[in-house]
Order: structure tokens, then sequence, then C-alpha cells
């Protein structure tokens, strides 16, 4: 059952609009649905019509009226199809469903999660709840009837605008939502329950007052008031960036505990994972309130790249995220800071894009078929889709970007749209050709950049040549040379970029080269003294870059690059070579992998107090175990890696001391807190100076004892984060993780940081704790954040413990997946792209996984969702 791009045809009918009643009971629910339907033009005259259900009961059907006769119908679970339906006319089809809700564990379409009935429907939800056209390319309008019993359902949310309501008898009661925005049907949602509610408001540049209301449990509204101010700013840039306007009279976020994703853009009435608003000094990180706001605006960006212009078909779906991502990049960028945004992002893509590119789960941003699409929501089509975007910006420039932008506004408006589409304003509103750019997004992998210079002193010449270059990996996509912006700079001793340009070579557009040959060339001319090269500045482009440049010269550039991204960049990668260099099996095992004086630079840059804070804690913050790793690539052993990067730890602190202490002292531990990105930083390097203060001393207590004294959970968190990964086995570990679960025992978000902390703890006495853990009264698979917290940071988070040479790491994990799969498969499937680099470790550890992954393949009653990964990743 692979769905191919190559496929795609529009539906034989054509529906006009949808009018569903929901009736909504203790333990079932039933839902009727309207449909207004005409035959295409072109559709022949006896064909049936083919609806998509999914675990489907049938109740009743009626067309124009009048019950179906049974030989014009089949109904099964998945599937309904109506025979001798109207040659011309347009008709009534009247289906009739009934669902329970409250036996639905795999969380998509209608799904009650702690009393609340909520919906999923992207991507294929909605045909769980009743037969339809369960595809993004059909676009109508709904109208919604909900009926409920009062008392479990004071509040009924639908799309759109409220419409009537009232009371029905009998303690029930019904409201009715229209939308008159056309959209597909993974957009629809309803939500109903016993909610509390904050309200604002939002008045558009055209002066239309719009109603915002967060929706959360009883007694946690006030944790959503962060949510709404990274709402109301949301819809600020929205209009100030791309002068798009909200379109409704009301918009709604419901706050929910089970929940699959993040977060979904339904039209009017976003729904979220709890994690994603509620929040409080006492109880979330400043990494969680950074999590809120990029996802509050992510959502609401959706409105116009998602809703107003959809996908034609699932294949296309970086049209919207790709774009999307970018957009909530960008908001990020513009609310704090640029730097540390681009640094956050770039750190993401290489340890979530990067390893899926290089291995067997590859597939391009747009890929050209699939099984299960759900699995295609990845860090390729999100991040990598993201970076897509971003390349076109950098290539055309502020100016014509945003041309480019109005123009997919204003001409795809209403549509369901392709790449191609999207390709093409940018094209149009630039005129220029991106026909090599749009390899991008057929081509899968990551290419090698190549860079070579030559310096000719007598001339004072210097010549930069760049080559790029795509291995064919598993998806088997092409390796054509591609567009790709590389932005650069000539600097000088001084630090400041030379202002040359290129007497020959190709495309140089201020900054940025726009390479798109396999090798390039570029002469300047007196250059006024051998330059130092900054390339690939803010990371143009996502490739590996292989520029063979002195480590003078690189730590030269640490201090003075007047680009910041690339000075971080640049320490990065220096440790991240060290650090491949020390790890890899080969190499000999220095007791001082980094060396002194990239030390010396990366503590010189920590202490400098003209620099942010924030930009500072991402300099401390090495590069985790696991891009270590992907850098070796081959025959890798975890726990080498994880020696290596203890000792740069250990000869950072030692160096560091003096810088430290001072970093330590300078933030009093009971600041008052505030969320913003300033404040923010400040911590991040106050407890990055923590840390590397108790590893050098040696002394847990440190943070123990910062545990006591917090005033806030991102200060507490940090502290018992580094007990727990940097002094895993200490009984004081033990202390505190207990401490914190007494404080913290009725909330839920806090215990998923507890659970999920120790399921990250390195070595291999972990396992044995995970296992307690896992019998837990507190822990279930049910709830997909707390599945995630424990057993996705142990197979995602913790490359020691669960590559343990003795492979019981593996079994444990087989047997979760084997349960979580029979619950809820979409977030099993998820889990097991924990295997996805299992080909770069040594063999002992593969021949182990291989054992696993082929006795899965080999189960009879794997999912589809959960089956498709462990194929893929086996071939
Ligand atoms: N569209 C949602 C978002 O990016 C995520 C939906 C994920 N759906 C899924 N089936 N995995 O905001
Ligand atoms: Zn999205």
């Amino acid at each position: 059952q692979t769905v191919k791009l190559a496929d795609y045809s529009e539906t034989d009918f054509v529906f006009k609009d949808v009018f569903l009643t929901i009736r909504l009971f203790e333990g079932s629910a039933e839902i009727d649905s309207e449909i207004r339907i005409e035959r295409r033009a072109g559709t022949a005259p006896d064909a049936p019509l083919v609806l998509d259900g999914d675990e489907l009961t049938l109740t009743h059907l009626k067309l124009n009226g009048r019950a179906v006769a049974e030989a014009d119908y089949d109904a099964s679970a998945d599937r309904l199809k109506v025979r001798n339906l109207p040659a011309d006319d347009e008709f009534v089809l009247h289906v009739g469903t009934r669902i329970v809700p409250e036996r639905n564990t795999k969380l998509m379409g209608l799904y009650r999660s702690n009393g609340i009935w909520c919906t999923q429907c992207e991507a294929e939800g909605f045909r769980r709840i009743t037969y339809f056209y369960d595809r993004p390319d059909v676009l109508i309008p709904y109208k919604v009837r909900i009926e409920a019993p009062k008392d479990a359902a004071p509040v009924l949310l639908s799309n759109g605008n409220p419409g009537e309501s009232g009371d029905l008898g009998d303690g029930r009661h019904y409201a009715v939502w229209d939308d008159p925005f056309k959209k597909p049907s993974y957009l629809f949602a309803i939500v109903a329950g016993d909610l509390e509610r904050i309200g604002d408001s939002f008045t558009t540049a055209s002066g239309t007052e719009v109603t915002l209301g967060i929706y959360t449990d009883k007694g946690k509204s006030h944790q959503a008031e962060y949510a709404m101010d990274a709402l109301k700013r949301s819809m600020a840039w929205d209009e100030r960036r791309f002068g798009r306007e909200y379109d409704l009279d009301v918009f709604n976020i419901v706050a929910i505990a089970d929940f699959n994703m993040g977060a979904m853009e339904n039209k009017g009435l976003n729904v979220f994972n709890h994690k994603y608003v509620l929040l409080d000094p006492d109880t979330a990180t400043d990494q969680d309130y950074a999590g809120v706001e990029t996802v509050i605006a992510h959502e609401y960006f959706h409105n116009w790249t998602g809703n107003r212009i959809t996908c034609r078909d699932w294949f296309q779906l970086c049209l919207k995220e790709g774009l999307t991502v970018f957009r909530d990049q960008e908001f990020t960028a513009d609310e704090r800071d640029r730097t540390v945004q681009r640094i956050g992002s770039v750190r993401r893509l290489k340890s979530m894009q990067f390893p899926e590119d290089q291995g067997p789960l590859q597939h391009p941003v747009r890929p050209g078929e699939y099984r299960e699409i759900n699995n295609f929501y990845t860090a390729t089509v999100y991040d990598k889709g993201a970076e897509l975007v971003r390349m076109i910006a950098t290539l055309l420039g502020p100016e014509d970007f945003r041309k480019g932008m109005d123009l997919y506004f204003q001409r795809h408006d209403g549509d369901a749209a392709t790449i191609e589409e999207f390709v093409k304003v940018f094209e149009d509103a630039a005129s220029t050709d991106l026909s090599r750019f749009a390899l991008w997004y057929h081509q899968a992998g990551t290419p090698t950049l190549t860079i070579t210079e030559d310096y000719d002193a007598s001339d004072d010449r210097y010549t930069l040549t760049l080559a790029q270059s795509l291995n064919q990996g598993a998806a088997k996509t092409g390796t054509e040379p591609m567009l790709l912006p590389v932005k650069f700079g000539l600097v000088g001793p001084n630090g400041e970029d030379r202002a040359v340009s290129a007497s020959r070579g190709g495309d140089i557009r201020d900054d940025v080269i726009q390479l798109s040959e396999a090798e390039e060339s570029f002469v300047f001319e007196n250059v006024g003294g051998k330059p130092f090269l900054s390339v690939l500045r803010d990371f143009s482009a996502p490739v590996n870059l292989v520029h063979a440049q002195s480590e003078a010269d690189r730590l030269a550039l640490a201090r003075l690059d007047p680009n910041p991204f690339n000075r971080w960049r640049t320490l990065n990668d220096l440790v991240g070579e060290r650090l491949a260099k020390a790890g890899s099996q080969t190499g000999d095992q220095p007791t001082d992998p980094l060396g002194n004086e990239l030390v010396g630079s990366i503590v010189e840059t920590a202490g400098d107090d003209g620099l942010d804070p924030a930009f500072r804690a991402q300099v401390l913050n090495l590069p985790a175990d696991m891009e270590i790793a992907r850098l070796i690539g081959a025959n890798v052993d975890p726990d080498r890696i994880h020696a290596a990067a203890t000792s740069a730890r250990e000869a950072i602190a030692a160096k560091g001391r003096s810088v430290f202490e001072r970093l330590l002292n300078a933030t009093p531990a009971d600041a008052r807190f505030s969320p913003d990105a300033a404040s923010a930083g400040k911590r991040a390097l106050a407890n990055a100076a923590l840390g590397y203060a108790a590893v050098g001393e040696g002394r847990p207590d440190r943070a123990f004892e910062r545990i006591g004294n917090a005033s806030n959970m991102t200060d507490r968190q940090a502290a018992l984060a580094i007990l727990v990964f940097r002094f895993p086995d200490h009984e004081m570990t033990q202390r505190a993780l207990d401490i914190f679960y007494e404080r913290y025992e009725s909330e839920a978000l806090v215990l998923d940081k507890w659970f999920a902390l120790q399921g990250a703890a390195p070595g291999t006495a972990t396992l044995d704790r995970i296992e307690v853990l896992y019998r837990h009264p507190r822990f279930t698979l049910k709830n997909p954040n707390r599945a995630r917290s424990l057993i996705g940071s142990f197979a995602g988070m913790n490359p020691t413990a669960f590559n343990r040479a003795d492979g019981r790491g593996y079994a444990w994990f087989r047997d979760r997946l084997l349960e979580l799969d029979a619950i809820n498969p979409q977030i099993a499937a998820r889990m097991a792209t924990a295997f996805r680099t299992w080909r770069m470790l040594e063999e002992e550890r593969q021949r182990k996984i291989h054992d696993v992954l082929s006795g899965l393949a080999n189960m009879p009653q794997l999912s589809k969702d959960l089956r498709d990964i462990v194929d893929r990743t086996l071939a």
C-alpha cells in the first residue's frame, strides 16, 4: 500500500459543503454528516463514490433524504462505497457513524483526554470520525452542531465563528459553529469539556477586534498567560513582517494533556499539547517558555501558511511545514536574539535532520512516496524544509523574497498548492530561474561543500574555490549540483570585513556567492594582505562543510569574525573535530582531547562580558555525544565518545575555574524571575558555569545546594541535570531526585522532566534504574508525554545506556515498543526512529540491533506505522 506522488488524481466527485452534527454521550459519540456533492465533469456516469474510513461503524446512509438500498453501498471499517448516484444533479449524502472516543488510545480522530472530548485530524484522523474524502485538496465550508451533557461539557468549541447555542433538556445542550473559510478535513476540530478560560482581544491592522481565548483544565488557566502574550505578539508580527492579518472574529486555543504531537493549527481552534501552553516560573524552564512562544507562533502562522493556502496532497507537507517553521524561526529571531536563535536552529538541524538524511530513513524534503504519512512529519520535512525557504530568502534578498511571499498569498489564497507553485512565485517575483534550486526539494542527502583557498602574496591576489558534491543515499534520488547561497566575508586582522569584489568567477551578490556548478572559483585582486576566510556565515546552506583552515586562523576568527554566528561555529566545529578524533575507535585516547589553545579560547569567550550571555552559554554547551558519533560516521563506540567528552569538560573546568566562579557569583540564585530572553541568557550562562564548577572540583554538593535555594525551575532543573548527567551514580543525585519528586509529584509536566532526566542518565547502571521507574505508579504509556519522557529519552538521548555493549538496552526498548504499538502506533513509530543511525555503530552492536529489528519485522501484530519504520531502517 505505497502511495505515490505520481499517482495523484482529483476526486471523482466534488464536495460543496458539509453540515456535521456530533452528539457526545458518556461512552460513545454519534456523528451525522450531510454532504452536498456533485459529480465532477468528466467522471463516468456509473462511477461510485468511494469515501475513506478508519475503524468506523455505519449507522445509517441516506441519499437526498431517502435510505440507500443495501445493494447500492458497501460499508467496511475503512471504506464506504456508494453506487447508482445521480448522473448530473447535485445530491445530498447523509452519513451516520458511531464511535467510542473513550477507547481511542491512538489519539487520532475524536478521543477523550481527562474527560475532555477533543480531536486530532491531521493527517488522516477525520476518517476515524466519519466517512469522507479525507484528503487535503477537498476544500469546503463546514458547519458544526455539537450536542453534549452540560455537566461534563459546559464548553463546546469548533472551527470558525460561534453561532446559536441553547438547551436541549435532559441535562444536555448544543452549540453551532460556522466556518466560512473553505478548508480540508485535516483542519477540522471540536473540543467539548469542563474547561477554564482566559480571554483577551487583538485589534487587527484593519481594525477588526478579534476575541482570543485559551482554554485549560480547571485550576490551570493562570498558567496560560505567557501563551496569550506570545499569541498577541505573533499576531502583530505577522502583520508587520508579512502583511498577514487574522480573518475570523475569534481565535481559540485549547491545552490538552494527552496529545501525540506539539500542537495543531485547526482553523480558529488550535489544539495544543498542554506542555506548549502551561507555564509558571516554579514549574517551567526558560527553554519551556521559549518552546511555548515558538509553538504558539508556529500554529498561529499556519493560518496563512497551511490553512488559507494548504497542500494539494501530503507529498507537499513541507509547503506548509517548512515555510511555517521558517516563519516561527524569524519571529523568534526578531523577538529574542537572531544569532542565538540561529545557533539553536542549526544545532537542532545537525542533531535531528543530518542523521536522518545520512541514514536509512533518508527521504527528500518533498518525498515521492510513502506507506504511512504520519512517519513523514520529520526533521527533514520541517527543519530542512525551513532551511530551503531560508536559502530562497538569502538568494533573493529581503525585498524580492517579500515580493515573492506577497505573490504567493495573492496568487494562491484559497488553494491547495504544490511546491512547484511555491517556487514559481519567487521565480516570477524576482525574474530569476530557480530550477537548479528546486532540486533541493527532490534530492535527499546532505551535500558536502569543500572550500579551498589560494593567496598569491606577490600579486596580493586571493582565489576562492568552492566545490559541491552529493552522495547517493538510501533514497536514491539523484546527485545533481544544486543552487545554494554561500555567505562569506574576507576578514582582516582587525576584525573588519574587507570590501573587495571578485574580478573573475560566477555570481556573487553582496556577500552571497550563488553557487550552482559542481565547482566554481572566484578571484579577488588587491585584497590587502592574506585574509581570514569566514565562510558559510549563518549556516547559509544545510551542508557538511569541508574547509582545511589552520588552527591558528580558526582561533583568530573565533575572536575576530564580525559574524557572531560563525564565531560560535568555529569553536563548536573545532570541539567536534577534536572529540571525534579522540572518540574514534582507531585513534589514541588523549587526556586533553581539545588542546590547550582551544580550551583557552572557549574559556576566554565564556568570560567576555562584552558578549551576550546566551551566546557564551552556547559556546560552553559542547556538541552532544550523538553529534560526535555522526562526525565519526562509522565503527562508533559510544563509551569512547563519552569518555572523550568527559575529559574535554574537565579540561575546560580546570582552565576556567576562576571565570566560572565569577560568573556564578554574578547571578544570585534568588534573582527575581522574568522569562525574557536577556534574563534567560544570564541564567543559562550561570548554570553552565555551575556545571563546570561542580565537575572541576568533583563537587556534586554545589549543584545539590542550588536545588535547595533555587527560586525557579530553570535553575532547579539545571542543577538536577548536573547531578544526573555528571554524577549519575552518586548518592547525592538520588537524594536530589527524591526531594524533587516529593515537591512535584502532582505536576504532570514537571514529573515528565523527572522521568526524562533519569532516562537520559549516562552509564551502564541506568537501565536497572529505568526498569524500576517503568513500574513507577506515575508512569504510563497512555500519555504520550510520559511515554516519551522515560522511554524516548532513554532510546533517543542516552547513547551510553541505550547502546550498552551487552545489548540489554535494545531488548528492553523492543519490548516497550511492542507494548506501546498496541496502544498508540504513531508514538511507537516515532520512538523507533532511535535506531536511525545504527549502521554507524561498531559491528557487535550493529549485530545486536539487527537481531532486534529483524525480530520486530517478523511480528505479525506490528502496526502499519511501526512496520514502516522498522522495514525502512533495516533496508
Ligand atoms: N501540523 C502540526 C504542526 O506542525 C503537526 C501535526 C502532526 N501530525 C502528525 N500526524 N504527526 O503544527
Ligand atoms: Zn506545523
